[in-house]
C-alpha cells in the first residue's frame, strides 16, 4: 500500500506546497484532493518561486501523473492561467500527465461574486474565492461538475443553477445578475481548452494503481483547524481538510491508506477570523512575520503569528491520525534568546491539553519556555548539523504530540531539507 496522504496540521499555510514537491520525485501520482484557488501553495527550486492554486505540486517532476481530484472546487479561468503559467515556465502540463476528474465541481465567476457581497456583509475574512458559495451549491445538488462542460445540457443545468443566483443577487444583495448568455459562451469557449483533460474513472484508476504498489501521494489543502467539520467553525473553509477526505473526495479505499503525513510550522499562523489562542498581537508576532515572510501566496494579506500550539497540534494528529510530522521554517526562529510553546490550555480556570473547536471558548494559553539556539541554521542538511537548543526544540514537539518528526525544513527551497528524502 504505497499511499500516502499529506495534511496541513494548523491553518494552512504550513509549507505543503514545498514538500509535495520535495517527496513527489520517486511518485507516480500526486492527486490534489479538495479546496480550490483558496490555497497558495509555493514551491522554490533553484530560487525560482512558483506558486499553485489548483495544480498538484507534483507538476514539476515530469515523471509523475497530476491529478485533480472530485472534492476540488475548479475555477476553470484561473486553471487556465496557471497552467499556462506552469507551461511558461518550462514544465509539462500535457494531457498524458495531468487529469482532472470529471465529478470535480466548477466555480463559477458569480460564486466569486457571491462570495465577496457575503463578506462585505458578514466578515469572516474568506479568499473572496468563491469556495463557500461553489462547495454549497454542489451539496444542493445544483452544482455544474467539470464534466458538464461537455454534456449537451450544459445550459439547462447553468440556467438552474444561475436563475436562483439571480433572486438573490438582485434582492438581497444588489449586485447585477448573471449574464446567463454570455457565461455560457464563455464556457463552451473554454470547454475545448479543457476537454483532453477529463478522466472519468479516477477512482478505478487510483484503486487500481494502488494495488499495483505504485506511489501515490495525495496533497491536502488548507489546514486542520479549517476543516468544515472538525475546524473551529464558522470560521472554517468550506471541504474536509483533514487526512480521511482524501479518500472521499477522490474514491481512494481507506484500507490503501499506507502513511498520513502532518506539515507543521514550527510556530503557528492564521489568516482570516477565528480563534487563535497563540496569537501575539506584538512586536514578537511581528518578528514572525517578517522572519517567516508571513504574508497569503493567494490574497498577500498579512498572517496572524503566534508560538506554536501543541495542544492543537495534538488534535491535529489525532483527528489525521498522522503518522509522522515534517517540522517547516524551523529557521525563522533563528533570532530568539528563548522560544515559547504552549503546552496546555486554561479554560475557565481550569488546565487541559484536551483542543476544543469551540470558537467561543475563552482560552488562555500556558507556555513552557525552551532556550533558542539564536543562530543561523538554514544551511543544516544533517540533525547533526543542527545546534543543540534546536535539536532539542524539535524533540520536545516529537515526545509531546507522540509521533516522530521525519524531516526539518530549514529554509524555503526544495533543498532547505533535512531528513528522509522519499516517503515510499
Ligand atoms: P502551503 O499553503 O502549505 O503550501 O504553504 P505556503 O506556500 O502558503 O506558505 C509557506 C511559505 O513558507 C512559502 O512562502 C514557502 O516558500 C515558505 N517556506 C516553506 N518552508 C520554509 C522553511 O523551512 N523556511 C522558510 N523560511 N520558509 C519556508
Ligand atoms: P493553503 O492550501 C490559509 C482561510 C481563509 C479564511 C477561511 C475561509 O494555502 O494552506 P475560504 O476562501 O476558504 O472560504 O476562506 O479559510 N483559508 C486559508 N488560510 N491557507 C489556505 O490554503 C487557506 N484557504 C482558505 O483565510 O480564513
Ligand atoms: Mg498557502
Amino acid at each position: 500500500m504505497p499511499t500516502a496522504i499529506i495534511v496541513g496540521s494548523q491553518w494552512g499555510d504550513e509549507g505543503k506546497g514545498k514538500f509535495v514537491d520535495y517527496f513527489a520525485k520517486n511518485t507516480d501520482a500526486v492527486v490534489r484532493f479538495q479546496g480550490g484557488a483558496n490555497a497558495g501553495h509555493t514551491l522554490i527550486v533553484n530560487g525560482k518561486k512558483i506558486v499553485l492554486h489548483l495544480i498538484p505540486s507534483g507538476i514539476l517532476h515530469d515523471k509523475t501523473q497530476c491529478f485533480i481530484g472530485s472534492g476540488v472546487v475548479i475555477d476553470l479561468f484561473e486553471l487556465k492561467n496557471e497552467m499556462e503559467m506552469v507551461k511558461a515556465a518550462g514544465y509539462s502540463i500535457a494531457p498524458e500527465r495531468f487529469k482532472i476528474a470529471g465529478q470535480a465541481t466548477l466555480v463559477l465567476p458569480f460564486h466569486r461574486e457571491l462570495d465577496a457581497a457575503r463578506e462585505s456583509k458578514h466578515h469572516l475574512g474568506t479568499t473572496k474565492r468563491g469556495i463557500g458559495p461553489a462547495y454549497e451549491d454542489r451539496a444542493s445538488r445544483r452544482a455544474l461538475l467539470f464534466q458538464d462542460l461537455f454534456s449537451p445540457q450544459l445550459k439547462e443545468r447553468l440556467q438552474l443553477l444561475a436563475e436562483e443566483k439571480n433572486s438573490l443577487f438582485e434582492h438581497l444583495y444588489n449586485i447585477p445578475k448573471i449574464n446567463i448568455d454570455a457565461l455560457y459562451k464563455k464556457l463552451i469557449d473554454i470547454a475545448e481548452y479543457f476537454r483532453p483533460y477529463l478522466m472519468e474513472n479516477m477512482s478505478y484508476v487510483l484503486n487500481t494503481w494502488a494495488k499495483e504498489k505504485k506511489n501515490i501521494l495525495f496533497e491536502g489543502a488548507q489546514g486542520t483547524l479549517l476543516d468544515i467539520m472538525h475546524g473551529s467553525y464558522p470560521f472554517v473553509t468550506s471541504s474536509s481538510t483533514i487526512s480521511t477526505s482524501a479518500c472521499l473526495s477522490t474514491g481512494l479505499a481507506p484500507q490503501q491508506v499506507n502513511k498520513v503525513i502532518g506539515i507543521a510550522k514550527a510556530y503557528c499562523t492564521r489568516v482570516g477570523e477565528g480563534p487563535f489562542p497563540t496569537e501575539l498581537k506584538n512586536e514578537v508576532g511581528e518578528h514572525l512575520r517578517k522572519e517567516g515572510a508571513e504574508f497569503g501566496a493567494t490574497t498577500g494579506r498579512p498572517r496572524r503569528c503566534g508560538w506554536l500550539d501543541l495542544v492543537a497540534l495534538k488534535y491535529s494528529v489525532r483527528v489525521n491520525g498522522i503518522t509522522s510530522l515534517v517540522l517547516t521554517k524551523l529557521d525563522v526562529l533563528n533570532s530568539f534568546e528563548t522560544i515559547k510553546i504552549c503546552t496546555h490550555y486554561k479554560i475557565n480556570g481550569q488546565e487541559t491539553d484536551a483542543f476544543s473547536t469551540s470558537s467561543s471558548l475563552m482560552v488562555e494559553p500556558i507556555y513552557k519556555e525552551l532556550k533558542g539556539w539564536n543562530s543561523r541554521i538554514n544551511d543544516c542538511r544533517k540533525m547533526d548539523d543542527l545546534p543543540r537548543e534546536a535539536r532539542e526544540y524539535v524533540q520536545f514537539i516529537e515526545r509531546e504530540v507522540g509521533v516522530p518528526i521525519d524531516v526539518v525544513s530549514v529554509g524555503p527551497d526544495r533543498v532547505e531539507s533535512i531528513g528522509m528524502t522519499s516517503l515510499f
